[in-house]
């Protein structure tokens, strides 16, 4: 039997005027999954979870829900949450009306309205603030309400659109590890879209990144972050990456600017980036044991508390470099040290260039 899928987008385009705003995606959500949509600003986030509700028409392309086709299905018939960066929560009632808010309209009874209410405000941990208004909570709390708005319906898929953006470093963090636990709890389909890959690496069990209406590379948060496609996702995702650009010889070597460099043995031939990430690059004076050593020159030296990061000049090639377990009577090297740099081919990544 064919696996069941939460949403399915086939083939999806969407244009306004002369802008491809979504161009042919492709995209399976399974049951209970927490899916996350990143990419820069423009790339065409919003309008791919808008046409997921139903809010926005597709000109091509095909959009299912649980295996049925609701391309034509209007919004209030797909029962689907909603979550936006701008709450909307009504300013003049308090936490437990605008929560029971969309079940009133459904018309439940008075009595099971309680009940879900009471539920959802314990997995949300709100329990004890139902009657306070709405500008008489914090930005985290008023943030568990609009989730809780969105879930006491009992949505089958739950779209999250930016819905940290708007909180301060501290609470997006907390709310990153809540928002994964209620989405545990709760057992429902999240779809969540944001510009900020570490939210999205942080909650997620499977990321698509998009750029210019296109999906690039669809993974889990390890497969994207160590295995990129190309060199646009090797870059948007992670703090920081290393691309040496070059031309791959035969097995096993890379003609580059800064000389031969032992690479990964792959299928890819000819033009190419071998890919390092700032935690496997190695700084020392007598480094041992491994395929590449290079000859840099300390530029920066940045202490970010639970890492040192390095900024390493090689022959007008910058390396970026990040050194955890740092204990404050390790030796740190100052800026204008000559320093070596080395990896083993099989920590770096070969990605075509195009
Ligand atoms: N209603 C509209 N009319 C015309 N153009 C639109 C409309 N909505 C979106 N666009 C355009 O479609 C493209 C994709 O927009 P979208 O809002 O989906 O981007 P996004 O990835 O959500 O960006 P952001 O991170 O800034 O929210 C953009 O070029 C945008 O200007
Ligand atoms: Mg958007």
């Amino acid at each position: 039997m064919s696996e069941l899928y939460s949403v399915e987008l086939e083939n999806i385009v969407k244009r306004f005027g002369n802008v491809v705003a979504v161009d042919n995606v492709n995209l399976k959500i399974k049951e209970n999954e927490f899916f996350s949509l990143i990419g820069p600003s423009g790339c065409g986030k919003t309008t791919t979870l808008r046409i997921v509700a139903g809010l926005e028409e597709p000109d091509e392309g095909v959009v299912k829900l649980h295996g049925k086709d609701v391309t034509d299905v209007p919004t209030h018939k797909r029962n689907i949450g909603m979550v936006f960066q701008h709450l909307a929560l009504f300013p003049h009632m308090n936490v437990f009306e605008n929560i029971a808010f969309g079940l009133k309209m459904k018309k439940f009874p008075k009595e099971e309205i309680k009940r879900k209410v009471r539920e959802i405000l314990e997995i949300v941990k709100l329990e004890g603030l139902e009657m306070r208004r709405i500008n008489q909570l914090s930005g985290g709390q008023q943030q568990r309400v609009a989730l809780a708005r969105a879930l006491v319906i009992e949505p089958s898929v739950l779209l999250l659109d930016e819905p940290l953006g708007a909180l301060d470093l501290k609470i997006r963090q907390h709310m990153m590890v809540e928002l994964k636990n209620i989405q545990r709890k709760v057992e429902t389909t999240f779809i969540y879209v944001t510009h900020d890959q570490t939210e999205a690496m942080t909650m997620s069990d499977r990321i698509a990144i998009m750029k210019d209406g296109r999906i690039q590379q669809i993974g889990t948060p390890l497969q994207i972050y160590y295995r990129p496609v190309n060199t646009f996702v090797a870059s948007f995702i992670g703090e920081a990456v290393n691309l040496i650009e070059g031309d791959v010889k035969e097995d096993g070597f890379m003609e580059t600017r800064l000389g031969l460099v032992y690479c990964p043995e792959s299928e890819i031939k000819g033009k190419a980036a071998i890919m390092l990430r700032p935690e496997v690059l190695e700084i020392g004076n007598k480094l041992k044991d491994l395929d590449n050593i290079l000859n840099g020159v300390v530029q920066a030296v940045i202490f970010k508390g639970s890492y040192v990061e390095y900024r390493i000049e090689v022959e007008g090639t910058s390396f970026i470099i990040h050194k955890h377990g740092v204990t404050n009577t390790e030796k740190i090297y100052p800026v204008g040290s000559r320093v070596e740099i080395g990896w083993k081919r099989e920590s770096s990544l070969l990605i075509p260039l195009d």
